[in-house]
């Protein structure tokens, strides 16, 4: 499987995908952090929910991969301990009470190693609380994207694999293996509006599909763009709004 570093536009992040941490509300309130709490937020992006953890915990860390998107949290909240770090490669001296993750472990190929991670930095009976793109996320969106570039002779591009989307099965097996407790799993469908009304999933395939369209000429990418766009009006575009055909899974398991 071939795994490209990703540069993120934070400017664009924030302007036209705030959903990404809109949605994270109802995530925080599972995680029910407490003010004594040492929590870490994995995959933290521009800092948003990070944030709204450290209104209720004291001792909170933001950790992302992205140095763009670290040096917007940092300027964002310059109060909170924010670092540049792998989710697949981590180690913190002191241990964490909860690790938690917001749309971010799907990036993470690596999910063994990040899981095994995970479990590392917590303290004994901590727990983590994640949600990520679960099975069949954006399939119908990626798919037709596949469908456009192969269709021009973009063999390649059209087979990367740039994310990981397990069923439920799947990943909780992968957490009982590294000795994790799950007691939540969930797995469910999120039509997720995009921003902008007329462009939303040109938007969304220029913040999070740049990858495949490496090595592909202009004219080319003007055409699949427009081809993918037609295609998906019919079961995406609804009373004049994109939306994303998310599918997302929700764990708590502990240490
Ligand atoms: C997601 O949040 O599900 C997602 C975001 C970007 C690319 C793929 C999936």
């Amino acid at each position: 499987m071939q795994q490209l570093a990703h540069k993120w536009d934070a400017q664009l992040y924030n302007n036209k995908h705030s959903f990404v941490y809109d949605f994270g509300a109802s995530l925080i309130e599972l995680l029910d952090p407490k003010p004594e709490e040492r929590i870490l937020d994995l995959g933290c992006g521009s800092g948003e929910l990070t944030h709204k953890i450290k209104e209720l915990s004291q001792a909170v860390v933001g950790m992302d991969k992205s140095v763009e998107m670290i040096q917007r949290a940092q300027t964002q909240f310059p109060f909170i301990d924010f670092v540049v770090g792998d989710a697949s490669d981590f180690h913190f001296e002191q241990g964490f009470d909860a690790i938690f993750s917001n749309a971010a472990l799907h990036w993470v190929i690596q999910y063994k190693q990040a899981i095994r991670c995970m479990y590392e930095g917590l303290k004994e009976g901590g727990r983590m609380v994640v949600e990520f793109g679960g099975k069949d996320n954006v399939k119908t969106i990626v798919g037709q994207l596949r469908q456009s570039l192969l269709k021009r002779g973009f063999v390649k591009q059209s087979e990367l694999e740039l994310w990981y989307f397990p069923s439920i099965g799947e990943y909780t097996l992968a957490l009982e293996a590294v000795g994790f407790k799950v007691s939540f799993a969930q797995w469910y469908d999120r039509p997720t509006a995009l921003a902008d009304g007329a462009t939303g999933i040109k938007d969304w395939l220029v913040m999070f599909c740049k990858p495949f369209l490496e090595g592909v000429d202009d004219a080319s990418v003007f055409e699949i763009m427009n081809e993918v766009q037609a295609s998906l009006k019919p079961k995406l575009f609804k009373n004049g709004k994109w939306y994303a055909d998310y599918k997302r899974i929700r764990i708590v398991a502990y240490r």
